[in-house]
């Protein structure tokens, strides 16, 4: 039998009239929790109800709304007119820097905050009068606090103890979890007896052992040094893909946004800026916010007017005159004339000397102000008529500090924005 087929009797079979949105009911699908097979791979023979249950109350359950929300602390907002819809089962990362309403909107959802205007739903259910502990979400804060006086296993076990679940049950879940996260071998240690990202991980097993409908995890990786961060990364990946538990994950990192959401949304100044897709975000910015943003190092921004002349749109700025493709040029040359800003990421330029050949109208002259050798790239930093760029280029280059260079642009991936409004100008 296919496996949506069987979910589909299972769950005509179970929904069972004790089934209520109350919290502790919720625990009734517990015993189920991480059975880490994808929906492909499900063996109807050997699966319990509480299984099918999980698959299917989360799918009808678990989507986040937020609707018009702003939150105001005195006269400061925090979060303004922010429409959001997290889907079942998606993990969206808000990113965005310090200060710009991260904590804030996690807050929000977890019922920590209460909103000033507009409502949020989660599944179906409008929450904003709802108490934190009835909203079936789970939080990993910014600053993760553990149990001192706890070891491991019952750090783990006590958000289960607070609902009341049964011990042999309690004691399975945090068998799974540990198992999940690595963590087995530690649970009779005290946090003071582990590394830093042990206790990140503990922190996570502890939001996961409850197996709510959505996670809000608020920079969870923040404490972590770069490898251990990277290979945490890779296992919340794994344990998502598994899991598929709705999830909302704050990271001011936008490499850690970029790697670990299905969909990103840019914050800033507690404004929704853009919500995609990664390579949508990367590819399409919408503004220059977005732009400068996502992408490291980040796109090069120059100073520019559009300018017609001989049947030519040309960007032009200090010391660069660089021809726009016909094919765009002829859906934007209504805005000739107008000041812009010419965005170019750093790979889409190139040293005249490792390109066959240049369109007319695609390179310009740089002074090389600083040669970077990362290993599998070097970065080249110049000057452009006194304005800054970076170009990633090959590891052989001949450039060197001080020389005066021919650049190419690759001129199909311009990006151009108007200089009042911050927005792209788009076909
Ligand atoms: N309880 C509060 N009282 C007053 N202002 C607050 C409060 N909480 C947050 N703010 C303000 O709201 C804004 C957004 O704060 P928030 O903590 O959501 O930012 P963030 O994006 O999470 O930043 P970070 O990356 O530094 O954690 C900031 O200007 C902050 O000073
Ligand atoms: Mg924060």
């Amino acid at each position: 039998m296919l496996a949506h087929q069987f979910i589909t009797l299972c769950r005509d079979a179970i929904i069972a009239p004790s089934m209520t949105d109350d919290q502790d009911a919720r625990g009734g699908r517990s015993g189920s929790l991480l059975t880490g097979l994808p929906l492909g791979e499900w063996d109807g023979a050997d699966q319990n109800a509480g299984n099918v249950l999980i698959l299917d109350e989360r799918e009808a359950m678990a989507r986040v709304i937020l609707n018009r929300v702003s939150k105001a602390f005195g006269d400061v907002y925090a979060v303004r007119d922010l429409d959001l819809e997290v889907y079942d089962g998606e993990f969206l990362v808000l990113v965005g820097p310090s200060g710009s309403g991260k904590s804030t909107v996690l807050r929000l959802v977890a019922g920590l905050e209460e909103p000033t205007t507009g409502e949020i739903f989660i599944g179906d259910r409008l929450v904003n009068n709802l108490a934190p502990k009835d909203r079936d979400v789970a939080m990993v804060f910014q600053s993760y606090a553990l149990y001192p006086h706890m070891n491991v296993h019952d750090n783990l076990a006590h958000p289960l103890q607070l609902r009341r679940v049964p011990k042999a049950e309690m004691e399975e879940r945090v068998r799974k979890v540990a198992e999940l996260l690595s963590i087995s071998h530690l649970l009779q240690r005290r946090p003071k007896e582990l590394s830093g990202g042990e206790r990140q991980r503990v922190a996570l097993g502890r939001a996961i052992v409850r197996n709510p409908a959505v996670y809000l995890m608020d920079e969870p990786l923040s404490n972590l040094d770069v490898k251990l961060r990277i290979r945490t990364r890779a296992e919340l990946i794994k344990i998502h893909e598994r899991l598929r538990t709705t999830t909302i994950y704050v990271t001011h990192d936008q490499q850690e946004a970029m790697t670990l959401g299905d969909r990103i949304g840019v914050l800033n100044n507690g404004t929704l800026l853009q919500l995609g897709r990664p390579e949508t975000l990367y590819n399409h910015p919408t503004n220059l916010f977005v732009a400068g943003f996502i992408g490291s190092p980040s796109m090069n921004l120059l100073e520019a007017q559009l300018v017609a002349r001989d049947d030519r749109l040309l960007v032009e700025g200090k010391g660069f005159s660089i021809q726009v493709p016909p094919e765009l040029a002829s859906l934007i040359d209504r805005y000739a004339g107008r000041d812009v800003v010419l965005g170019i990421r750093p790979e889409h330029i190139f040293d005249r000397e490792e390109v066959a050949e240049a369109p007319p109208g695609a390179s310009f002259t740089a002074q090389i102000d600083l040669i970077e050798p990362l290993g599998s790239e070097t970065l080249v930093h110049a000057l452009v008529g006194g304005q800054a760029i970076t170009a990633k280029v090959s590891p052989d280059t001949e450039l060197r500090r001080s020389h005066i260079a021919e650049l190419v642009v690759d001129t199909r991936h311009l990006h151009l924005f108007d200089r009042e409004t911050q927005r792209a100008i788009t076909r």
